[in-house]
């Protein structure tokens, strides 16, 4: 798949101008929501599961030295608990700008803490872009984001905020705290 999957994103659940509709946030789009949102609201979406597996080499990383962030993976299963924010359609334009680095839009069903459902959009990095890492064990996956950085700041930072984020929202994600307990043992003045 291309690298910058902007163009790719306008063709893929288009909405008309005016409309408003649901967003899903599960990463960043939680704890940096920098676009305009009417209602916000946490809600989870079933089946998908919040992994640190997808490259960053625009904002938590650089090309040759990419950072590591969260997409979702399918799985059958699991509930991964996020943001939803309601959102005018023309704010869809500075997400696949901000989404840009391999992550394609797709709507989800979603449910908020009372049982209401909606459907939302959400923004999934799949395996097949070029800037996929995959797996790793959570050790390593802390000790690539110790070092990384790129122009929207350090890579710990992002796997922090996204920690005290879920933290606040009642949320025990074992993948994203193991991640930052190994971080918090490495000496960040040795790497
Ligand atoms: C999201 O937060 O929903 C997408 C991934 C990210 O921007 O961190």
């Amino acid at each position: 798949m291309v690298a910058n999957t902007m163009n790719v994103n306008r063709a893929r659940h288009p909405h008309a101008p005016g409309e408003s509709l649901w967003l899903f946030g599960y990463g960043s789009l939680i704890f940096r929501a920098d676009f305009p949102w009417e209602e916000r609201r946490p809600a989870s979406i079933r089946g998908w599961s919040r992994r640190f597996w997808q490259g960053s080499h625009d904002h938590r990383g650089t090309p040759t030295a990419p950072g590591r962030v969260a997409t979702l993976v399918a799985d059958p299963d699991a509930i991964c608990h996020g943001m939803a924010y309601r959102i005018d359609s023309e704010v869809m334009e500075h997400l696949d700008l901000r989404e840009k680095n391999g992550y394609l839009r797709f709507m989800t069903p979603m449910t908020f803490e009372d049982d209401s459902h909606a459907d939302g959009l959400v923004y999934i990095a799949t395996e097949d872009n070029a800037a996929w890492l995959g797996p790793a064990p959570e050790a390593e996956i802390a000790r690539h984001i110790a070092v990384a950085s790129g122009p929207s700041g350090r890579n710990a930072d992002y796997l922090l905020s996204l920690a005290g984020a879920l933290r606040e929202l009642g949320v025990a994600d074992e993948h994203v705290f193991g991640i930052e307990r190994h971080l918090a043992g490495i000496d960040f003045r040795a790497v």
